[in-house]
């Protein structure tokens, strides 16, 4: 799905950003990744949204399973 017309980015171009090794913390260098700037704004929640998803994924699949610190729920 097409989450930025401007720059006619998708949401997996998004999460696809979101993996790479140096992982983006804001929307502005996710468009930076994508080799792209803001143009309208209008889609920055969207993709603000969409980043939150895929970062709580990656760092869920990099925790450990059930250590004192992080008991398994
Ligand atoms: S819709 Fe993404 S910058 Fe305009």
């Amino acid at each position: 799905m097409i989450v930025c017309s401007c720059n006619v980015l998708s949401d997996q171009d998004v999460r696809t950003a979101c993996q790479a090794e140096a992982r983006p913390r804001s929307t502005g260098q996710v468009y930076g990744c994508l080799g792209c700037s803001a143009q309208c704004g209008r889609c920055a929640r969207t993709i603000r949204k969409i980043m939150d998803e895929a970062l709580d994924a990656a760092e869920a699949a990099t925790a450990c399973n059930g250590c004192a610190v992080h008991p398994k729920p």
